[in-house]
């Protein structure tokens, strides 16, 4: 499995403060980075992510820590946090973790579709037993509505052209793979003679993982239920990736009462962490506490 280097390690522990036998939820396990810094001050940790593997990966590797009962790990969507912590026992707790997005793994592997740059089934999903993939929306919606998802969710300008081009490309034949919508997105852009930093389909790809896994849904649903589970004084720390997600954390910490902001403006990695990560460059991290 392709390691997967936690983003802002020392910001988020710092302000996690993990003590001994302290209750703590990562909802997004991912390669266990961040969860695994809290292991090792002995906290106690409720680990959860959607993606099977991710779950194989962390049983594998932190295996002392799950026999010794210091970590429990749970194959969930977050989206059903309350229930999740009840099941468990982990009712109040002192920190909540949410770090968005996907894994590097996820990325890398071929094989899970979320790449424009490595070619592989159109997949993206990342609980596999979730009924629906990138390729089926591809295939089926009509060119409307893939013109809102480029839209909506990828902010993409060229959205409506993308949508045709895909409309008329599988006239010809199903559209399988990555490469192959990663090539329809890039002749878009060469006809325009248009060139970016980023990759033509970076947006595209983003606004169709963000619709096969309800990423924005989740969120929404799960924020308002971190409240009761964090002690006076627990936590909330956030790490988003893209501005969407950001905006509800930011409108969630403005609504929520009962939280403090403990971060004015976001929190971003510095410059040596983006020259050893450059997937951590749009990292944002927020913080609130339970009053
Ligand atoms: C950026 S990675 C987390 C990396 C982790 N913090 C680490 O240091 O290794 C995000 C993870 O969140 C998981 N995830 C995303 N949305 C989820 C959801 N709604 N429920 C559970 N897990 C989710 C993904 O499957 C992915 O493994």
């Amino acid at each position: 499995m392709i390691y997967h280097k936690p983003v802002l390690l020392k910001e988020v522990i710092g302000y996690l403060k993990p003590k001994e036998n302290k209750e703590y939820i990562d909802v997004t396990a991912g390669g266990g980075g961040h969860t695994l810094e809290l292991l090792k001050k002995k906290a106690r940790v409720l680990a959860i992510d959607r993606d099977p593997e991710a779950i194989e990966y962390i049983k594998k590797n932190q295996y002392k820590f799950l026999s010794s009962g210091n970590l429990v790990l749970v194959k969930q969507n977050f989206a059903n946090l309350a229930e999740i912590a009840k099941n468990w026992n982990f009712k109040k707790n002192n920190g909540i973790l949410f770090d968005l997005g996907v894994s590097s793994w996820q990325l890398e592997n071929e094989t899970r579709g979320f790449s424009f740059d490595k070619s592989g089934p159109l997949d993206m999903r990342m609980d596999p037993e979730l009924g629906i993939c990138a390729k089926d929306i591809i295939n089926n919606f009509n060119e409307r509505r893939l013109y809102e998802v480029f839209k909506t969710y990828g902010q993409e300008k060229f959205s409506r052209t993308i949508a045709r081009a895909i409309c008329r490309a599988r006239q010809v034949k199903t559209i399988e793979t990555t490469a192959e919508l990663s090539l329809i997105v890039k002749e878009v852009y060469q006809k325009r003679n248009i060139r970016s930093k980023l990759h033509p389909a970076t947006k595209t790809f983003l606004a169709l993982r963000i619709v096969v896994n309800s990423e924005l849904l989740n969120l929404e649903k799960c924020l308002p239920q971190t409240v009761d589970l964090l002690k006076k004084g627990g936590r909330l720390v956030i790490v988003s990736f893209q501005s969407l997600e950001d905006v509800i954390v930011k409108r969630f910490f403005k609504q929520e009462k009962k939280m403090k902001v403990l971060t004015k403006k976001p929190i971003v990695p510095d410059i040596l962490e983006i020259l050893k990560n450059p997937r951590a460059r749009s990292a944002k991290l927020r913080v609130a506490e339970r009053i």
